[in-house]
């Protein structure tokens, strides 16, 4: 049976990263996958979080998963900590996964930057409880930007490790999916950079929940270069825009990606129609464009987390559903580890 399991951190504003790299995958999946979405306010505190704005925050992005379309009868939606099997399995994770195979995770050189003593033991750890997510469930796919995909192929490698250890199949090999046009979203004013929470400039990003002037400023904003607009004859045969050309264009083919993913339409497609433009009609276009896609989201965020009691009501459904699902995995695994349940 296929799986899908995912995760996003409340730890401040969604932006359009997360949507087009990740949520709106989300919502397209729930009609041929048994889905489970998380909200993951464990790994979210391997980074020092105010509590009252963690709350918050976790209600927020249940929010964005309702209101861009995500079915909370047909999929599960829950916050990670309300599901004791996370935490559990993360543990036995931390057994199994080499200092070596943790050495070599980018993101959190990334996260720990130059104050690497200074930094959480969970930051550290943050992988083997993303793999204790995904495997509590025995998950099968797991739809991520692009950023993600280290830590999915340490989680295929703990798999691996496990069931060898065990002499068990106990868990899958579970695969990424990495698709749109948008899985790599880079920030506004240097598009060497990702889109991102943690980047201090609010101009750097479109948040989730941006009204239709700030989203316009932001846009007018956004660095670009002194050319005109390229053509379709840019991009490679398979239709992707060749690494040297984006490297020598990273801002405008930053846009012309988030203009093809919100509007749905292959990069040839915006290409053709765009071909030879000046950035300002350009920019006009990827303002309405963002503002309609956006907006009516945005509004329901809004009109949802002014009633928090509705939205914890989906939380708790959601991890009583997500508890009979994990639990027996769990007990499976506890087996396999050897440990005594009498
Ligand atoms: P997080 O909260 O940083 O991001 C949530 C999702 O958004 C994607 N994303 C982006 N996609 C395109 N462009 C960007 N600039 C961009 N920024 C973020 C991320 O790839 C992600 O899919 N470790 C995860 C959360 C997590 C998880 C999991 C995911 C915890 N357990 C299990 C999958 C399965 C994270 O920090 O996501």
């Amino acid at each position: 049976m296929k799986r899908i399991f995912s995760g996003v951190q409340p730890t401040g504003s969604l932006h359009l990263g997360n949507y087009l790299g990740a949520i709106r995958n989300f919502v397209g999946l729930q009609d041929d996958f048994e889905c489970i979405y998380c909200v993951v306010d464990m790994h979210a505190i391997t980074v020092w979080q105010d509590p009252q704005a963690l709350k918050a925050n976790t209600r927020e992005v249940t929010a964005a998963y309702l209101a861009a379309g995500i079915d909370p009868k047909r999929c599960i939606i829950f916050n990670q900590s309300q599901v004791a099997a996370h935490a559990e399995l993360a543990w036995i994770f931390n057994c199994v996964t080499r200092l070596g195979w943790l050495n070599r995770m980018t993101q959190f050189k990334e996260k720990a930057g130059k104050h690497r003593e200074n930094a959480s033991s969970g930051l550290y750890v943050y992988p083997n409880l993303m793999a204790a997510d995904i495997l509590a469930y025995k998950a099968t796919h797991v739809p991520v930007g692009e950023d993600q995909k280290q830590h999915l192929e340490l989680t295929r490698d703990i798999a691996q490790k496990f069931n060898k250890d065990v002499g068990v199949e106990v868990f899958p090999l579970t695969e990424p999916l990495i698709f749109g046009e948008a899985t790599r979203v880079m920030s506004l004013r240097d598009g060497a950079r990702k889109m991102s929470k943690s980047e201090p400039s609010d101009m750097s990003r479109i948040n989730m929940t941006d009204d239709a002037d700030l989203i316009a400023k932001k846009i007018r904003r956004a660095t670009t270069d002194p050319d005109l607009l390229p053509g379709p004859e840019v991009l490679d045969e398979r239709g992707r825009v060749p690494e040297a050309a984006r490297a020598a264009r990273p801002e405008a083919y930053n846009l012309l990606g988030i203009y093809a993913a919100l509007a749905e339409k292959p990069m040839a497609g915006v290409l053709a129609d765009f071909s030879g433009a000046q950035f300002s009609r350009f920019k006009a276009a990827l303002t309405d464009l963002a503002v309609a896609v956006l907006g009516p989201v945005g509004d329901e965020m809004q009109r949802l987390c002014a009633d928090p009691a509705a939205v914890d009501a989906v939380l708790r459904d959601g991890a009583e559903r997500a508890r009979a699902i994990a639990d027996p995995i769990l007990d499976e695994v506890y087996d396999a580890v050897g440990f005594l349940r009498p």
